[in-house]
């Protein structure tokens, strides 16, 4: 599909065809104008059924293929991500609102895991394992599951897809996949990827639609496993009804109420940057997103005036302007979200020192007045562990300040009070402070001077503790797309058992 907007409908991908775009539709809107981008086809239960058939279907023939027959496929894709990167970064920024570098930088993501996953199909797989018995070769071999349900959110609807898809398919599996209902213009491009490299018919099939369509794949029994990446309420919805279906397994990343430890030891320039990338970068909707600040009382004052200058001055403005560090919110009801969450900071006892929730007139771009604007809002409390503010996740550029004395355990304390465990950062110029930090801090993802966004794919993204169970990217989700086989082939001609176990056959005329 061109940039061009039109009045046709796009449809789901099916079986190797396009839907024809008859039923229910709805709008996919530019979170910057409030304009409509394109019309799509709304999926029902029947074209979640129709989609499943075809995965089913083509199945067989397709794990069938060898690893580097299926990486094949993924190649062509690989080389059409970057022929379109400029094109597909402006649709990443047009369609859900990031400032044209991130938009960018999602479809790079997005190369990067399918060349991990394509690569990965020439390396070598699984161990040999040693036996007592020297006859004996064990090694473990790996199936696909089959079906694979993929559910993917709207901040990075590029990338996130194929973490979940590049991994499950290069793996010998099938999928089908609901793009977040606020991008379903990327998830078409990128169905339009799939059909271009000749995907075979059924081993990818995507349909548009809402969190329906989307259960409807999660509860189906042909699905073998989800993998999910979005909301901790839908995520642990799905990863409840997963876990109660024995043979069906589910890999979710959900959200993060992220922290940034700032030591006494901390380098005052690294803290603050690493602050101001974690909190506002994609208007602090990304998973991974920091909204609690932990500063020592040593460091605090200036830390405080350092982050509300920028602050105050963050450019907030057109995605598609390169100028540009925060663009809007995704949706009209997200912003009223984060007003929401604006408010009860301030009815639990917050001191507001930055508040642009609603901007000046005169910072909204032209043409822009109908967009989903909100600028950063930042406040100082006292820590308490039941703050609600300080515990739920506001998915915006939404921030706290919380002053600790004392040692980097009674900082690690303060950051590990909060239901989730996504990722965290600390800031500090002590090895000991560090390697504490490494060691105790429940978080899936930690780092070190650095900000607590920005993982590479190769690594594991996933979290503890409300954040997710599974990783659904790279090594780790291969583990949720196939079964482990340890195999044991005996090369001598007598059989042998190992722990000394007797092989004789005993019977009565012995
Ligand atoms: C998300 O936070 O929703 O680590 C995904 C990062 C990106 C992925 C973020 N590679 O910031």
């Amino acid at each position: 599909m061109s940039q061009q907007v039109t009045e046709q409908v796009r449809g789901h991908y099916i079986g190797g065809e396009w839907t024809d775009g008859a039923g229910d539709t709805f709008e996919s809107e530019n979170p910057a104008t409030g304009e409509t981008l394109a019309t799509f086809e709304r999926g029902t239960e029947a074209d979640v059924d129709a989609a499943l058939e075809a995965a089913d279907n083509a199945f067989e023939e397709w794990r069938d293929l060898s690893y580097i027959d299926r990486a094949e496929y993924l190649w062509d894709i690989y080389h059409e991500l970057r022929d379109r990167h400029e094109e597909l970064g402006e649709i990443v920024s047009r369609e859900c609102g990031k400032e044209i570098s991130e938009g960018k930088a999602d479809v790079t993501e997005a190369w990067h895991m399918v060349e991990w996953a394509a690569g990965n199909a020439r390396h070598p797989h699984g161990d040999v394992v040693p036996s007592e018995v020297a006859g004996k070769d064990s090694y473990m071999r790996r199936k696909p599951r089959g079906v694979i349900g993929c559910i993917t959110p709207w901040n990075f609807p590029v990338a996130i897809p194929f973490w979940h898809m590049a991994i499950a398919l290069v793996e010998g599996n099938t999928v089908v996949w609901k793009p977040a209902e606020q991008t379903p213009w990327c998830g078409h491009v990128i169905a339009e990827m799939m059909d271009d490299a000749g995907v075979p018919e059924g081993v990818f099939n995507m349909i548009q639609g809402f969190g329906d369509a989307g259960a409807a794949i999660t509860d189906d029994e042909r699905v073998d496993t989800v993998l999910f990446t979005g909301s901790a309420e839908v995520g642990h919805e799905i990863a409840g009804k997963v876990g109660g279906e024995p043979g069906k397994l589910a890999a979710c990343e959900m959200g993060g109420k992220n922290g940034i430890v700032i030591t006494e030891n901390a380098d005052m320039d690294t803290a603050v940057h690493s602050a101001v990338m974690s909190s506002f970068k994609t208007t602090g909707q990304r998973c991974v997103s920091s909204e609690r600040l932990i500063v020592h009382e040593d460091v605090y004052d200036e830390f405080k005036d350092r982050f509300v200058d920028i602050a105050e001055d963050i450019a907030v403005g057109d995605p598609l302007e390169e100028d540009t560090f925060m663009g809007p919110a995704i949706e009209a009801d997200h912003v009223e979200k984060i007003q929401g969450y604006n408010e009860l900071a301030r009815e639990e006892g917050a001191t507001v020192l930055v508040d642009r929730f609603e901007l000046e007139e005169s910072e909204i771009p032209d043409g822009h007045a109908e967009g989903h604007w909100v600028g950063p809002f930042v406040y100082e409390i006292d820590y308490e562990p039941d703050l609600r503010c300080l515990n739920e996740e506001c998915f915006g550029p939404h921030v706290a300040l919380i002053e600790y004395s004392g040692d980097i355990e009674d900082a690690v304390e303060i950051h590990d009070d909060t239901p989730y465990g996504l990722a965290g950062a600390i800031i500090s110029e002590d090895y000991r402070q560090l390697n504490y930090f490494r060691d105790h801090a429940d978080v899936g993802l930690a780092y070190a001077n650095l900000p607590c966004i920005g993982a590479e794919v190769q690594l594991p993204f996933g979290g503890v503790k409300k954040s997710g169970n599974g990783y659904p990217s790279a090594r780790e989700a291969i583990e949720a797309v196939t079964e482990r086989t340890a195999w044991t082939m005996n090369n001598a001609d007598e059989i042998e058992m190992a722990q000394g176990l007797s092989a004789d056959i005993k019977t009565s005329e012995d």
